[in-house]
C-alpha cells in the first residue's frame, strides 16, 4: 500500500487525477499528506476541502525546510512522494531518505526539454521551436540531479503545425493524468526495480 505526500505549488490537476485513480480503485493507495510551497495554491484548497491535512513550506526557512518534510512525512506515515507540479527544489536529505520512492511528473519527453527554466509554458514553447513533431510526458523518479533521474514511463503526443504553447500543454496535460496515477500503481504493486539508472517494471 502505498502512502503518498503529494507536492503541489499551483492548480494540482494531478493531483486531482491520482485522488480519481484512487476513488475508481485503479490506483491502490492513499493520500495521507499535501505539501504546498503556496500558501493559497488551488491545490492546498481543494485538499483542505477533501479533508486531506496540507503543509505549506511558504514561510519555512530554506535551512529548515528538509527538517518539517521529514518530520511531517513521518507523522503523516508517507512512504511515497509524488510531486505535481512542485517548483522548489527536494531538499537533498529528503531525496536520500526516499530513495526511488519520489516520482515527478515532465509535461515532455525527458531527457529532452528539462533542467533549469524547463517548467511550465516554456517548455512547450521550446518544444514548438524545436521543430519537434511529437512531445509528450514523462515520469520519472527523482534523484540529486534535476529532471534526470530514471524513467518510469513516457507517453507521447502528436505536435500540431498550428499548435500554441496552451494548446500543446493541454494535449501534454491529459495524457500526465493517465500515466501519472499508472506509474504509481506500478510501485504500489512492487514491480519497479531499479539497476544502472534504469527503471524495469516486472511483467
Ligand atoms: C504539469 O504540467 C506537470 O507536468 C508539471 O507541472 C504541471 C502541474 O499541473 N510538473 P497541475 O498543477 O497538476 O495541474
Amino acid at each position: 500500500m502505498l502512502n503518498i505526500a503529494v507536492f503541489v505549488s499551483g492548480r494540482g490537476s494531478n493531483l486531482r487525477a491520482i485522488h480519481t485513480a484512487i476513488e475508481d480503485g485503479r490506483l491502490q493507495a492513499s493520500i495521507t499528506l499535501v505539501v504546498t510551497s503556496r500558501d493559497r495554491a488551488g491545490a492546498a484548497e481543494w485538499a483542505e476541502a477533501e479533508g486531506i491535512p496540507v503543509l505549506s513550506v511558504h514561510h519555512v526557512q530554506p535551512s529548515e525546510v528538509a527538517k518539517v518534510l521529514l518530520e511531517a512525512l513521518g507523522q503523516h506515515q508517507a512512504n511515497f512522494i509524488a510531486l505535481a507540479g512542485f517548483l522548489k527544489l527536494i531538499p537533498s536529505e529528503v531525496v536520500a531518505a526516499f530513495r526511488n520512492r519520489i516520482l515527478n511528473v515532465h509535461p515532455a519527453l525527458l531527457p529532452a526539454f528539462g533542467g533549469t527554466g524547463m517548467y511550465g509554458h516554456h517548455v512547450h514553447e521550446a518544444v514548438i521551436a524545436s521543430g519537434a513533431k511529437v512531445s509528450g510526458a514523462t515520469v520519472h523518479l527523482v534523484d540529486e540531479e534535476y529532471d534526470r533521474g530514471p524513467i518510469v514511463a513516457q507517453r507521447c503526443v502528436p505536435v500540431q503545425d498550428d499548435d500554441t504553447a496552451d494548446d500543446l500543454a493541454a494535449r501534454v496535460l491529459e495524457i500526465e493524468h493517465s500515466i501519472f496515477p499508472e506509474a504509481l500503481e506500478l510501485f504500489a504493486q512492487n514491480r519497479i526495480f531499479v539497476r544502472d539508472r534504469r527503471v524495469f517494471v516486472i511483467k
